[in-house]
């Protein structure tokens, strides 16, 4: 098991909202789709990539044959999120996020 955590400051991603270029290049197109209408669209993508980091340090130790932006969260219809990793369900690992005004975390925990 491994678990892996990270914090972001909200502040950062304020100036990516309308970044389409950066936008696509990190996020997914769900990712994008669940943040943009929401009232503070960059707590919504500080939080999707905290937990891309998070994800990505959980699974340092596996032999990986993918980058941090193929990492992505989707919410299932309850809002928890899951992983996926190049468009796929990742089944070992869950993940967990927060956010304040000022700070989103992610943990993930890979068995
Ligand atoms: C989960 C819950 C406790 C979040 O607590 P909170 O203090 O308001 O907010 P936090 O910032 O700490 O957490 C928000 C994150 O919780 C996660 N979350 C939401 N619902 C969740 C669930 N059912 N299970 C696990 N995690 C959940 C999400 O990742 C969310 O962030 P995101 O929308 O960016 O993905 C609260 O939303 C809740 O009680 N939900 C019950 C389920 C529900 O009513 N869902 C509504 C779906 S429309």
């Amino acid at each position: 098991m491994n678990v892996g955590i990270d914090i972001e400051e909200v502040e950062r991603f304020v100036k990516y909202v309308r970044d389409k270029k950066f936008l696509e290049r990190i996020f997914a197109k769900e990712e994008i789709s669940y943040s943009i209408p929401r009232k503070n669209v960059a707590q919504y993508l500080a939080a999707r990539f905290a937990a891309k980091e998070a994800v990505w340090k959980a699974l340092s130790t596996r032999n990986k044959k993918f980058t941090i932006a193929d990492i992505s969260v989707r919410n299932t219809k309850d809002g928890k999120p899951q992983v996926y990793i190049k468009n796929k369900k990742y089944k070992r690992i869950d993940i967990s996020l927060s956010h304040t005004d000022k700070y989103v975390a992610a943990v993930a925990i890979a068995f």
